[in-house]
């Protein structure tokens, strides 16, 4: 690995501990204007200095992100599939290699659908999206991406991260599921996990403690943070686990804590504090925008005046809960191995 490729990397992966937080906020690139990210400028900039590296589009990276910050970009490079289209699996590479570069990212990302209709054209630019990208000593991040009639359990998601490995991609991201340390263990590259579709905090929090106990070095979160009543409450206590070596129960504390401080600081006019901020986005937000599919589903019928109704997809009770700290697998009560692990640090970057 050459000394510019390895240094993105150590941007968006912490060498300290091996740890990454991504905010990812691309969501927009198939599913338009999505709840709480209609307007991307407001939504990204109390949680930029939270994250470590923030993934988004081009577009999103010029119109709402300030270039005078130092937080590491991952352009997402893929895309020309639609919520309301026929199948969202029929991506190509739509940003080159150069205005990457122009951009100064940290690394490209892009999807990867494997078992759908279109997964040979996206296994195979992955491979060449790598081979240019190491050209110019630029990271590949690969999104393994679910098609609806595919399960998001072990087995598929360790074929999905190992393809995306295999064609040389740098780092995977994938959802947590049961025996998330099969896909861990089988995937030679580190391993990032989406928080998916908005669940309660706590959830996504023990969800983010699971994942980074079975070995993934971080997140690759959108909803769960920004669709929070409280972003940035959400994020920090998020990075309490990733960073922190924070348990649960602790970064719920955090989290609620921080909510009260928020409530009790003395508001100044202009004043932008989370509350304010998802408040003002409730009141312009698109009431008919489309809720996030937890996967890339398609809407079955291509009719785009038709108010889609597999935008949310049907859980079974419990499916997208992560198991709690009573499970044998994940006890927090576990001793831990590192005597630090139990004293959460909430580390700014
Ligand atoms: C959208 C993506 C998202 O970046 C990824 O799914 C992470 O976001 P979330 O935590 O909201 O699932 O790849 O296509």
């Amino acid at each position: 690995m050459d000394w510019g490729l390895k240094n993105r990397l150590a941007k968006i992966i912490k060498p300290q501990n091996n740890r990454a937080l991504m905010l990812a906020v691309d969501h927009g690139y198939f599913l338009g204007p999505t709840e709480k990210l209609e307007n991307a400028k407001k939504t990204i900039a109390p949680l930029l200095k939270y994250c470590d590296s923030l993934m988004l589009t081009r577009g999103v990276q010029r119109t709402s992100v300030d270039p005078n910050t130092s937080v590491p970009m991952v352009l997402r490079v893929s895309g020309g599939a639609s919520i309301i289209g026929e199948d969202l699996s029929q991506e190509q590479i739509t940003v080159t290699m150069k205005e990457a570069i122009r951009l100064n990212v940290s690394a490209v990302a892009m999807s990867m659908f494997v078992g759908s209709k279109y997964e040979n054209q996206t296994i195979v630019n992955l491979g060449k999206l790598v081979s240019e990208a190491e050209e110019y000593g630029i990271p590949v991040l690969a999104v393994t991406a679910v098609g609806k009639e595919l399960g998001k359990d072990a087995r598929y998601l360790s074929l999905a991260c190992r393809i995306a490995a295999e064609q040389g991609a740098h780092i995977v991201k994938t959802y947590y599921c049961d025996n998330f340390r099969k896909v861990v263990e089988s995937c030679p590259v580190p391993i990032i996990v989406a928080g998916g579709k908005k669940i309660p905090e706590r959830d996504a929090m023990q969800l983010t403690y699971n994942a980074i106990k079975a070995g993934a070095v971080g997140v690759d979160m959108g909803r769960n943070i920004w669709q929070s009543q409280h972003p940035v409450p959400m994020i920090r206590a998020i990075r309490s686990i990733v960073h922190g070596n924070a348990n649960v129960d602790q970064a719920f504390k955090l989290y609620q804590q921080l909510i009260k401080e928020n409530q009790n600081k003395p508001k100044t006019a202009g004043q932008n504090s989370s509350n304010q901020n998802q408040k003002t986005q409730k009141k312009n937000s698109n009431k008919n925008s489309p809720k996030i599919p937890t996967t890339h589903q398609k809407n079955p019928k291509n009719n785009p005046n038709q108010k889609p109704k597999n935008f949310t997809q049907k859980t079974k009770p419990n499916q997208n809960k992560p198991k709690t700290s009573n499970t044998k697998s994940n006890n927090q009560n576990q001793k831990p191995k590192n005597p630090n692990q139990n004293k959460p640090q909430e580390t700014k970057k």
